[in-house]
């Protein structure tokens, strides 16, 4: 079997070497034009002129086209029906699409571009959460609101209270493969799209709206990205329309993609958020009552602010449980980019609200908040034995409590049937030998001035499912050709994270032979119809059970097939080691397949899945949204300079839960990958526009994302070792985003050590830069 082998990703070499094709490296067909948009410059107003005289005699331009030149549809949003490819009338942002160039090389349409003459009637611009808030501009008429309990009623019965806010920055993906398209016309109206994306069915849809074709026009191929992160879930939307419809004008092949500074410029990132509390809580730390705002920045455009706002919401509690909460959700419009999803989709915004309440409750009642947060765990699956660490100078907790007997019940009223984090948690803390490094941090700080240490823990619980139910399906296209090599396609697209490879094992797995049979191929809306992004960590899930299906459905038939010849049950028959065995004769599986062939057995199969068990009413925001919950901890150990403001992480250890891995070195490398991308979203990536609505950070020589040297001196990653209680492939689980969220500890630690520079709660932002640990330092030193 080549499940559960901790086997390198499939295209490993071909990464490493350069032989990888991503969309820029597909051969282009003689005659390929190239493309590029001319951006406003202007955060928001009315478009007076247009003048594009210089733009069109620049070398090399062979059309420029703007809004009224569209053909179709001029509509490049995934939701909303709110976002033109090239604007129309308005401009909403610094960056906004104008006008499109087609030149005959990339940096002729580049050029050109930068020539145009626009008169734009500027007007105030909102761009801080707090001028949209002001000015009341948002998505959706009002804030939404999920809860459940009397908040004020338990809120006055709480012998302990605290308010307070975080802010929280937003995050560039930075996919070191920037958006990229490539569109080939064909006979007959038809269009052959190369894209850089994780959802080639919306990139078909889009495309033939913008065509006036039926999607059957329209064929999307995905081979792999560079990196997605949910940066490609929307935003190569407007890159594929654009090639899509220049190459149905010029009847040519059309090629786009964005320069790094453009790519920063134009596309979508993380959502930042402010987020106040107010929360009552018993002098031991066991949360009362919550009263939670979120305000989110959502940009110009809709997008999929709504559902990553919804999952900051489902993820207010994060590991705990709220016996009385009202998560009050306001999704604000301004004129900036239209963030969108990134690793996570919310859900690390409304878990690090969480996490911060949990730490200034147990900064307010001088207890570690290790102990705080596991006293506010969501109950052990299975009752009242949950372990809890008492301190001896607590009264011993109040058993007859009916309040217990609840305590696993989720805001949105779906019950956490398969909580595992206290036993998760104890093994991690002894592991990594916590109590002993606090002690010893707390001794090395009071004996340096300059330099602090910190030391935290945080959990994760992440849901998982798409919440809008009708996403969690997926189609495979399984063919056995007479050889016995075996063809293997699915929806899902490849982005790094290994999805390919996890899969191709499901697949030889269920044939019994070895993966060097199996052929992974491009991700293609003609071979797999109707399928749902790659995102919201589903990928192997849904597609590893639809192949799977597939698989056994042509396995099934050559059993039949050969049970028949030599007369025995089909389930006598059995796949392994690269041969079908039968009571009677052993075939390789090459043979076997001949032989169903000759017996005219058809050897091609589709599968489909759907993930049982879920619902849910995102108005009301009840019911059970997540099929399951994948969880994590980690510790972080940092230690700060006091003078610059600088930090740096010491060492990491983390204990993750990936259920009966699929493929251990690939989930591993999920982990590190995703506790990196999430330390460096919270100590050192920061985004800063200016008065203007311009991005300053727009290129790595501004935008600083971890290095190879930002890793942890220490990093020690360990999977859970058990099986996820729900049917899923293999009893596996999704690893793509919530290892993400371990970053928090970091954050955390960081915060800890400003917290050993003086008596007050420092109060710490994110993103903890210099500036800001400077800023909480202050604080703690009142
Ligand atoms: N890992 C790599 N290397 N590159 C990526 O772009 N995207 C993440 C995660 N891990 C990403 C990644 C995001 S946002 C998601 S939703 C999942 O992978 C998607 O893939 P999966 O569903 O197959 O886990
Ligand atoms: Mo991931 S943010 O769901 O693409």
């Amino acid at each position: 079997m080549s499940i559960a082998k901790p086997l390198p990703h499939d295209a490993a070499v071909l990464h490493v070497t350069g032989q990888a094709r991503y969309v820029d490296d597909v051969p282009v067909p003689a005659g390929c034009l190239h493309l590029a948009f001319g951006l406003s410059d202007i955060a928001s107003g009315r478009i007076v002129s247009v003048n594009l005289e210089a733009v069109r005699a620049s070398p090399g331009v062979r059309k420029v086209l703007t809004a009224p030149d569209l053909p179709f549809a001029n509509d490049v949003s995934p939701s909303a029906h709110d976002e033109p490819l090239l604007a129309i009338n308005r401009v909403h942002y610094v960056g906004q699409p104008l006008f499109l160039v087609v030149a005959d090389s990339h940096l002729q349409a580049r050029l050109a571009a930068r020539l145009a003459q626009v008169e734009i009637d500027a007007d105030q611009p909102l761009l801080t959460l707090d001028e949209a808030l002001a000015a009341d501009s948002r998505f959706e008429d009002g804030p939404r609101v999920y809860g459940r309990g009397d908040v004020k009623d338990a809120m006055c019965s709480a012998p302990c209270r605290l308010q307070g806010q975080i802010r929280i920055g937003g995050q560039e993906h930075f996919y070191l493969e920037g958006q990229a398209a490539l569109a080939v016309p064909g006979e007959g109206g038809d269009m052959h799209v190369h894209s850089s994306t994780q959802h080639p069915t919306e990139i078909q849809h889009k495309v033939a709206d913008a065509l006036g074709q039926p999607m059957h026009a329209v064929r999307v191929e995905t081979r792999r990205m560079g990196g997605g992160f949910g940066g490609k879930e929307s935003q190569g939307n407007a890159l594929a329309v654009a090639c899509a419809v220049a190459a149905h004008l010029m009847n040519k092949p059309c090629k786009m993609r964005y320069d790094r500074d453009d790519d920063m410029i134009i596309t979508g990132k993380r959502h930042d958020f402010r987020i106040d509390y107010d929360v009552g809580f018993h002098v031991d730390g066991r949360i009362i009552a919550l009263d939670v705002q979120q305000f989110t920045r959502c940009g110009w455009a809709q997008d999929l602010s709504l559902p990553v706002a919804d999952r900051a919401m489902l993820h207010a509690d994060n590991a705990y449980f709220l016996p009385a909460v009202r998560i009050e959700s306001h999704r604000l419009k301004t004129n900036t980019q239209s963030a969108t999803a990134f690793r996570g989709f919310g859900g690390p915004q409304g878990m690090l609200g969480m996490e911060r309440i949990i730490d200034h409750v147990a900064a307010h009642l001088k207890l570690d908040p290790l102990r705080v947060r596991e006293r506010n765990y969501y109950q052990k699956e299975g009752g009242l034995s949950a372990p809890r660490l008492q301190e001896p100078q607590l009264p011993p907790e109040d058993v007859s409590d009916p309040e217990r007997e609840t305590r696993n019940t989720t805001p949105y009223g779906q019950v956490v049937q398969d909580f595992i984090l206290h036993d998760l948690t104890n093994k991690l803390v002894a592991a990594a030998d916590y109590s002993d490094r606090r002690e010893a941090i707390e001794a090395w700080n009071s004996e340096n001035e300059l330099l602090k240490k910190g030391i935290a823990f945080s959990p994760v619980k992440f849901g998982i499912s798409f919440t809008l139910t009708h996403l969690n399906q997926a189609g495979a296209l399984v063919h056995v050709y007479q050889d016995g090599s075996i063809h293997l396609n699915h929806g899902g697209t490849e982005m790094g994270q290994g999805l390919f490879q996890k899969v191709a094992q499901v697949a030889a797995s269920r044939f019994g032979v070895g993966l060097d049979s199996v052929r992974i191929t491009p991700t293609d809306t003609a071979k797999v119809p109707n399928t749902s992004a790659t995102a919201a960590s589903s990928g192997s899930d849904l597609n590893g059970m639809a192949v799977k299906l597939a698989c056994d459905d042509i396995r099934c038939r050559m059993a039949c097939h050969l049970a028949l010849l030599h007369q025995c049950r089909p389930d006598e028959v059995r796949f392994r080691d690269g041969h079908v065995e039968t009571p009677g004769k052993i075939y390789t599986f090459a043979e076997a397949a001949q032989s169903a062939y000759m017996g005219r057995v058809s050897l091609s199969a589709t599968g489909f899945y759907k993930t049982p068990d879920i619902s849910w009413d995102r108005i009301k925001g009840k019911g059970r949204p997540f099929f399951y919950f994948a969880y994590g901890a980690a510790i972080t150990e940092v230690v700060i300079d006091t003078l610059t403001g600088e930090n740096r992480i010491l060492r990491a250890d983390i204990l993750h839960d990936a259920g009966a891995s699929l493929n251990p070195a690939l989930d591993r490398g999920q982990i590190e990958g995703g506790y990196v991308q999430g330390a460096g979203w919270l100590t050192m990536e920061e985004l800063v526009w200016d008065d203007a609505g311009r991005l300053k950070t727009h290129a790595p020589s501004t935008y600083k994302i971890p290095a190879c040297s930002d890793r942890p001196e220490i990093f020690n990653v360990t999977l859970w070792d058990g099986e996820n209680k729900a049917d899923t492939i293999y009893k596996s689980k999704a690893v793509g985003e919530p290892p993400l969220m371990l970053g928090m500890s970091a954050f955390f630690a960081i915060s800890d050590a400003c917290a050993a520079c003086g008596a007050n709660y420092p109060d710490l932002q994110a993103p903890a830069t210099p500036e800001q640990i400077m800023a909480a330092i202050g604080r703690a030193r009142g």
